[in-house]
């Protein structure tokens, strides 16, 4: 596994899933890892899981909700020092609802956790990373990035915009030292569909997609990818989404 000798790093969603892999991975590699999640519950499992290291801190925050952002930079920052790599991970799905179903409420929310929170997060980083001539994002995408029908519309529109949040990131600061790459899994073992039962359309879309699916991730299938990216190993790597699916989206 890549060295992330200390690096200060922010991920998102770390309470369940692929953000608790994130965190377990990070730390293992060296990084100073400040884990947030809006559930303080799912966070303080994460703490456990992980064995609560001293390079771990927890923090709860919605990273839909602009006004505790600036804090959470701030707080990351005076536990660890200036923060140096974000992992946005945190998202949500939609039911797989289809665009003539879809709610206002659901297509609000799912584009607030899943677009516009990494968004947030990205544009309150950025000016300390520029100040300081350096900074790495790892945004987490999927092949619904790519693919209309691993997702609603909803989740498939804001998983296409974080691609495009990734690359204008890249491309806007990449002369300034900054990094800014994707991540795409296909399906992985989590807690993401619970309680998020599918649409009848999403459902039939669904059936489509599960034929040509290879057996599904665990999360720590998934986090090797994002160190990497973190790492010195990607000091290339810039505006790239990486596909990590076993194969799934070359269907
Ligand atoms: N599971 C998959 O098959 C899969 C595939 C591709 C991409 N992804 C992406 O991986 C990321 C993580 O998903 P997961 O599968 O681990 O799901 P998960 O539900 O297991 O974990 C998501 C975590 O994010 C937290 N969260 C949700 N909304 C939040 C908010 N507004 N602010 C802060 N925290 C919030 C939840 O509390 C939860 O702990 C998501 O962006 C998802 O779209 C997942």
């Amino acid at each position: 596994m890549a060295d992330l000798n200390g690096r200060v790093t922010i991920i998102t969603g770390a309470g369940s899933g692929i953000g608790r892999s994130l965190v377990k991975a990070f730390v293992e590699a060296g990084a100073r890892v400040f884990a947030v999640d809006m559930s303080g519950e799912r966070l303080a499992e994460t703490a456990e899981a992980v064995g609560a290291p001293e390079a771990l801190a927890t923090h709860v925050a919605d990273v839909s909700d602009k006004g505790p952002i600036e804090a959470m930079l701030a707080a990351a920052a005076e536990r660890f020092g200036p923060v140096e790599v974000i992992c946005n991970n945190a998202g949500i799905l939609d039911r797989m609802m289809p665009p003539d179903e879809i709610s206002d409420d659901l297509w609000d929310r799912v584009l607030a956790v899943n677009l516009t929170g990494p968004f947030l997060v990205t544009r309150a980083a950025l000016p300390g990373m520029i100040e300081r001539g350096g900074g790495i994002f790892v945004n987490t995408c999927s092949i619904a990035s790519f693919l209309g029908g691993r997702g609603g519309v909803a989740y498939t529109a804001t998983k296409h915009g974080i691609l495009g949040l990734t690359r204008a990131v890249a491309a806007t600061y990449g002369d300034k030292g900054i990094r800014c790459n994707g991540i795409a899994p296909g399906s992985v073992k989590t807690n993401i569909a619970a309680g998020s039962e599918p649409s009848a359309a999403g459902w039939a879309l669904r059936q489509k997609g599960l034929a040509t699916r290879p057996p599904q991730a665990d999360p720590d299938d998934i986090a090797p990818t994002a160190v990497f990216l973190a790492s010195d190993e990607a000091r290339y790597v810039n505006g790239a989404c990486l596909v990590v699916d076993a194969g799934w989206s070359a269907y």
